[in-house]
């Protein structure tokens, strides 16, 4: 049943790899801020991890525990939050094939993010079809559960504006049926990875995951890159811009102290050792409620199971009251 009084949200992952600080920043922290206000589904989106990986079926069914995990842990409540398994809702496949009809190819492969995948993955003229198609069959996901609010990391807003104008398009040809949603981005728009390249990502090994321990924290902070202009801790150094800097603005919640740090960079009265050894605790204050979140769950199967049972008949539920009404529009309810 719809709860009548609350807006809704959908957004998801694809459970290809652990989880980083910029998913963090990006959309899960608002995950765990507008579960109360909204009523919430989280979409482990594995048939859009199959897209990429159809010939690794292991690796995704390997991520999907990782990826409940690592949902758990940061905080998204079972008890507030719809937690749910993508395949196991085929009113999505059947949405997507309706959609497909109101889009171009074109249109598709015009999509920023979809262009650097496909750069990256190499595929040259080789597109596999169901990739391609792939911010088709998002559409499908976010417009099956009527949501209004999609909370995702910058890389994703061209899936929303692809999947406001199927709305759109699909409501002027068959009447007024499908809710156009909105994106929601997180406080830091993009993280940059330890390395100091404009973007934290699996592909780049420059992340540090929520599930990394203390010691695995504090070796990657300590090898972060930072101003390689500076030499010693004398030299005026250069916070702007500066890894190490962008990371103490987003977790230190001690603002005096970052500006404090930057000012005394800046002036060559601080080593950057001393800098990232309080960063390094900074992000481990954070990261161990969760890591205790996450031990409470990790060693129960059953728990989990039931978690994702209980959810994905729960969404199930919901995309089929969707698909009543799109039935009726499209004149295909020969009930
Ligand atoms: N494309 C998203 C990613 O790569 C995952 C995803 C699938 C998603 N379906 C979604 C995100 C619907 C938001 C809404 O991380």
């Amino acid at each position: 049943m719809k709860n009548m009084n609350k807006k809704r949200i959908l957004t998801g992952d694809r459970p290809t790899g652990k989880l980083h600080l910029g998913h963090l920043v990006g959309s899960l922290q608002n995950r765990v801020k507008l579960q109360d206000e909204y009523e919430q589904f989280v979409m482990i989106a594995d048939v859009q991890a199959l897209t990429d990986n159809f010939e690794n079926p292991q690796k995704v069914r390997d991520n999907l525990k990782e990826l409940v995990l690592d949902y758990l842990a940061v905080g998204i409540d079972p008890a507030k939050t719809t937690i749910l398994i993508q395949s196991q809702i085929p009113e999505i496949a059947e949405l997507t094939v309706f959609y497909m009809n109101l889009v171009t190819l074109e249109r598709v492969l015009r999509n920023p993010t979809v262009k650097d995948e496909i750069k990256q993955k190499g595929y040259g003229k080789n597109i596999p079809a169901g990739f391609a198609m792939y911010p088709v069959s998002q559409a499908a996901d976010i417009t099956a559960f009527a949501a209004n609010l999609v909370p995702v990391g910058e890389d994703q807003l061209p899936m929303i504006e692809q999947t406001r104008e199927i709305v759109r398009r699909f409501n002027s040809l068959y009447g007024e049926t499908l809710v156009e949603p909105e994106a929601l981005v997180g406080q830091v728009r993009r993280l940059p990875g330890t390395d100091g390249q404009s973007k934290m990502g699996k592909s780049l090994g420059n992340c540090i995951y929520i599930s990394d321990d203390e010691k695995t924290v504090t070796k990657k902070v300590m090898g972060m890159y930072t101003d390689p202009a500076r030499v010693h801790p004398t030299d005026p150094g250069n916070p702007d811009g500066n890894p190490v800097f962008i990371y103490h603005e987003v977790f230190n919640p001690d603002k005096a102290e970052v500006e404090d740090f930057k000012n005394r960079y800046r002036e060559g009265k601080i080593g950057d050792v001393e800098i990232k050894k309080r960063l390094a605790l900074v992000i481990n204050q954070m990261l161990e409620p969760m890591r205790v979140r996450r031990s409470e769950f990790e060693n129960k199967s059953e728990e989990l199971h039931g978690i994702l049972k209980t959810g994905t008949d729960k969404a199930r539920e919901a995309a089929k009251a969707t698909m009543v009404q799109v039935r009726k529009a499209m004149k295909i309810d020969y009930e």
